[in-house]
């Protein structure tokens, strides 16, 4: 029974709203049934008033600012680096997001045994020291100084930090910790938003860099209010399909470099491996060309990446054809299965329709298109497309192909891998210097100039 002083409010925990009464939808974020009374039993934003309470800041010309770049702390992982913009930046937080199971514990475990010559404390409120250990051996312990502590109290936690400085802190996850200022249990809304202010101030005091790993909801948020990405200086999300062996990490936020960028795992048995040449392994490597393939030069982030797409067309056995899609947008599909019929005269609608990106990842980029109606018509016509050619551009309503960005930098991927031709829009062509790259560009316009071109 709480005591006649205890103060409670009704929070949102989807988006963090805090409300005096109980309601059902929230006026802020328009989800139902969603608060959750909370008891604060002191008021917590007066402990945080303020980073620097003692020393009052001046203002000061942009000029005489200075920065280094140099001060930036090298991950030893080539992808997390580039994703952070160039190696960690000191006192910054940063959230490291995703589904459970991805390998948000064993990616940031493996920076701290490879981070040699740095002294790196994992806290993890999720497992136990011996189960840590265990990965740690799979993985491979490199680095003597890396420490390792199960806690779930904030207050033990700031109480260590207080003895033994880190270089880099590292917290598995945040929705177990517990700080005994807020009543509730661990991984509400207060409690996360709590502890995670003092995760900051602390980053910002210090200057230690913390990293606190952030559990995702079903829709694909990180669980606890969305203040929580409002706090930290670099929200970085873990993707990709658990029962395949690619991983991507992606930045969706970043105070300190670009979020364009994105970093590729492969879940091997000793941890997770960089891949450097994320096209090479993405293609399947056959003997034969079959029907129904078609090569891609779609873009993540970036990074230029060749994906290969399969397409099955088959005569349907029941009334309703069915239509599937892993990996792309059914949506999309199913537009371009009616293009294809309404325009250019393919009878599809009588056909069951699945579509698979290899790799399990998923991409949305409308340059997938041509490739996309290319292993449709290679399945239909049972005609394969030559394992040599690939494809990047749009393909709009009336059947006509579109022009995509980034054209130069596809090509030359393209070329790179060993393609000998690739097919494009049309109007890509214009400002396009073809004599500088050995890879045939084919231009086309329309959907039927590639059917003739490919199948004829
Ligand atoms: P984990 O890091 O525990 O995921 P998260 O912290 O995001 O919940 O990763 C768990 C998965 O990774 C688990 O299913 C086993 C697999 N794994 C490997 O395949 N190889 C390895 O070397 C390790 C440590 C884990
Ligand atoms: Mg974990």
């Amino acid at each position: 029974m709480a005591s006649a002083k205890a103060k409670t409010t009704f929070f949102c925990q989807s988006c963090g709203y805090q409300s005096a009464k109980w309601v059902g939808k929230c006026p802020s974020c328009g989800s139902w049934n969603t608060f959750v009374e909370e008891i604060i039993s002191k008021s917590p934003s007066s402990q945080l008033a303020g980073i620097s309470q003692n020393k009052k800041n001046q203002p000061q010309p942009i000029a005489s600012i200075t920065y280094s770049v140099e001060d930036r702390v090298d991950t030893t992982d080539k992808e997390l680096n580039r994703v952070l913009g160039g190696g960690i930046v000191p006192g910054s937080l940063i959230l490291l997001g995703g589904e459970p199971g991805i390998g948000k514990s064993t990616l940031l475990l493996q920076m701290a045994l490879r981070l040699t010559g740095q002294q790196v404390l994992y806290i993890s409120g999720e497992e136990s020291e011996q189960q840590i250990k265990l990965r740690a051996e799979r993985i491979g312990i490199q680095n003597q100084q890396c420490y390792i502590l199960t806690e779930v109290v904030l207050e033990n936690i700031l109480q260590i930090l207080s003895e033994k400085r880190p270089d880099l802190l590292i917290i598995d996850s945040i929705q177990t910790l517990y700080t005994s200022l807020i009543e509730s249990s661990a991984g509400s809304v207060s409690q996360i938003r709590e502890c995670t202010a003092h995760l900051l101030k602390l980053a910002k005091t210090t200057g230690i860099p913390v990293f606190i790993i952030g559990h995702i909801t079903k829709d694909g948020s990180i669980a606890g209010p969305k203040i929580l990405e409002h706090m930290v200086d670099v929200v970085l999300q873990f993707e990709g399909d658990r029962n395949h062996l690619f991983r991507i990490i992606r930045a969706s936020k970043n105070r300190f470099g670009a979020t364009s960028e994105i970093g590729i795992y492969e879940m091997v048995n000793d941890g997770l491996r960089e891949v450097e040449n994320p096209s090479g392994v993405l293609i399947s490597q056959k003997e034969e060309t079959l029907s129904g393939t078609a090569i891609c030069v779609t873009m993540e982030g970036i990074r230029p990446i060749l994906l290969e797409i399969q397409a099955l067309a088959s005569t349907a056995v029941y009334g309703t054809p069915q239509r599937s899609a892993t990996g792309f947008d059914l949506r999309r599909l199913n537009m371009l299965l009616a293009v294809l019929e309404k325009r250019c005269g393919f009878q599809l609608s009588i056909k069951d329709v699945f579509l698979n990106l290899t790799g399990g990842i998923k991409v949305e980029d409308p340059a997938m298109d041509l490739a996309v109606v290319s292993a449709i018509l290679s399945s239909n016509e049972n005609i394969p497309v030559p394992s040599d050619i690939c494809f990047a551009a749009e393909v709009g309503l009336t059947g006509e192909v579109r022009p995509i960005n980034r054209i130069e930098q596809r090509i030359a991927e393209a070329q790179k891998l060993g393609f000998k031709k690739i097919f494009i829009s049309r109007f890509n062509l214009k400002g396009l210097d073809t004599s500088k790259y050995t890879i045939r560009i084919v231009g086309v316009a329309k959907v039927e100039e590639l059917y003739r071109a490919l199948f004829i």
